[in-house]
């Protein structure tokens, strides 16, 4: 049964769906599995770029499937805006399968998202991404006033989008009455009626076709969104997604058995952002944050939000190796470290005069954590030309090979550039890792 999961091992953004779309040439199915239309993948080929939100990024390929899983939640405009766009640019879309158990955004979720994140914890807002995330996945967990895909195709849908936009009324209407009087359940039905049509073709159970698919052997790659560090349970809790968005929650968005995943890939930057609020112990706040986020495009997918940028944290990464058991990583975008002339590596945490490599569990002890910092001599080389291990500078590759012995497990591949040709697979017996930090 083989199955290979890529995961973000820090706060999203990791280049995941470059990785998966270069992988997807040695697998038979993709499979996204969580989040929705707050992801935003990014696959770069043949200077042509495209930007997907639901839709695995496998979907390039012809010679595969691809599915939404059960644990996705999808926005069916926007997967329609994000079908119409592949197709218009000659990317047949015909082996997408959408799973009828995903749960809707509708217009309410949105407008609850605006009105609940500008009132947070503390003084700080999570800073999500606007997209009705948060409230669909609190309505799932609810089941009242919930709606999934193939509720739209039942004869009560009207009555049911009746019932649920009076109580939204009321309940928005006391936080936010301009948001909740342009709810118009009529509107909204004959809406969602129409993408229900055009959505149709792509709608099945993907439950048996995935179990199938997995006791037959087909190989399947699984799709991470978010990053584990906005892990619901696991992440830097409450300025998080609302999904296990580490590894832990693989198997239960997707609708596999876990023993369907036999490879876990962590995918991180060769630096760190955040989009959003919540705590960052090696943010740099500086002209070099700055620098870093011109030359990395730090800006979001989504939302183009400027993205917060800072130096590796590999104790966040360390922790969310070993939480998702991930077997190897992928070191993305060291280009944009390359010029240079310092890198700078936060090896543990100093906290209450202690020195840790754990990941606390509290975001306002994370908010205090000092980062104990290895500073090592930049290459100040473009790197974006080079294909092989053997071709890069000695100091990045001594940085890689470091950066895998702080976080314990083998570098398999580096990123150079946005490109699928832009990557470096590095021979195993060079970057398992020299020394793993004690467990
Ligand atoms: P994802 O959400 O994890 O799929 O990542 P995003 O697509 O949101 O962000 C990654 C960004 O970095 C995209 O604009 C990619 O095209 C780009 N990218 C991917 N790999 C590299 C790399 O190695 N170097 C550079 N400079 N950019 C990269
Ligand atoms: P990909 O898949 C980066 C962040 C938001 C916010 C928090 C909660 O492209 O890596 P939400 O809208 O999910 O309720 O927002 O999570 N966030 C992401 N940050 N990349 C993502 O996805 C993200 N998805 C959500 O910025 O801080
Ligand atoms: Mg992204």
């Amino acid at each position: 049964m083989p199955g290979t999961c890529v995961i973000g091992l820090q706060w999203g953004d990791e280049a995941k769906g470059k990785l998966v779309d270069l992988m997807t040439a040695e697998h038979e199915i993709v499979v996204r599995y969580l989040g929705g239309a707050n992801a935003g993948h990014t696959v770069v080929t043949g200077g042509a770029k495209f930007k997907l939100h639901h839709i695995p990024s496998g979907i390039l390929n012809p010679n595969v499937d691809n599915v939404i899983g059960p644990g996705v939640v999808v926005n069916p405009a926007v997967i329609l805006g994000e079908i119409d766009g592949l197709q218009e640019r000659g990317i047949s879309v015909s082996r997408l399968k959408i799973s009828d158990r995903v749960h809707l955004v509708f217009p309410w979720h949105i407008a609850e998202d605006k009105v609940t994140n500008e009132r947070l914890v503390g003084g700080e807002n999570i800073g999500t991404t606007l997209r009705g995330i948060g409230p669909c996945y609190r309505d799932k967990v609810g089941r009242t006033t919930a709606i999934r895909l193939g509720d739209l195709y039942r004869e009560d849908f009207p009555e049911r989008v009746e019932r649920i936009v009076a109580i939204k009324q009321r309940q928005l209407g006391a936080l936010d009455a301009e948001a909740a009087a342009t709810l118009d359940a009529g509107a909204i039905v004959e809406e969602y009626l129409g993408h229900a049509k055009r959505l149709e073709p792509y709608v099945c159970d993907t439950t048996p076709w995935l179990l199938e698919a997995v006791e037959s052997g087909r190989s399947i790659l699984f799709e991470g969104a978010q990053g584990s560090l906005l892990d619901i349970d696991h992440g830097t809790f409450p300025f998080v997604t609302s999904t296990n968005s580490s590894g832990v929650g693989v198997a239960a968005g997707a609708g596999v058995p876990w023993k369907a995943i036999d490879r876990m890939i962590g995918v991180a930057k060769a630096y760190t952002t955040r989009v959003g609020g919540g705590p960052f112990p090696t943010e740099l706040t500086d002209a070099m944050g700055d620098r870093i986020r011109e030359l990395g495009n730090e800006y979001g997918t989504t939302t183009g939000r400027p993205r917060r940028c800072g130096w590796f944290d590999a104790v966040a990464v360390r922790y969310a190796a070993r939480l998702s058991g991930v077997d190897e990583l992928a070191l993305m975008m060291l280009d944009v470290v390359s010029l240079l002339p310092e890198v700078r590596v936060c090896t543990a945490y100093r906290l209450d005069g202690q020195t840790t490599t754990d990941f606390p569990s509290h975001a306002d002890d994370l908010r205090r954590v000092e980062p104990v910092w290895e500073v090592l001599s930049g290459w100040k080389t473009d790197i974006t030309g080079v294909r092989s291990w053997e071709d890069l500078p000695e100091p990045a590759r001594d940085y890689v090979v470091r950066i895998a012995g702080w976080v314990g497990r083998p570098i398999t591949r580096v990123s150079v550039g946005p490109d699928r040709s832009q990557t470096i697979d590095v021979p195993l017996e060079e970057v398992a890792p020299a020394a793993s930090p004690s467990r």
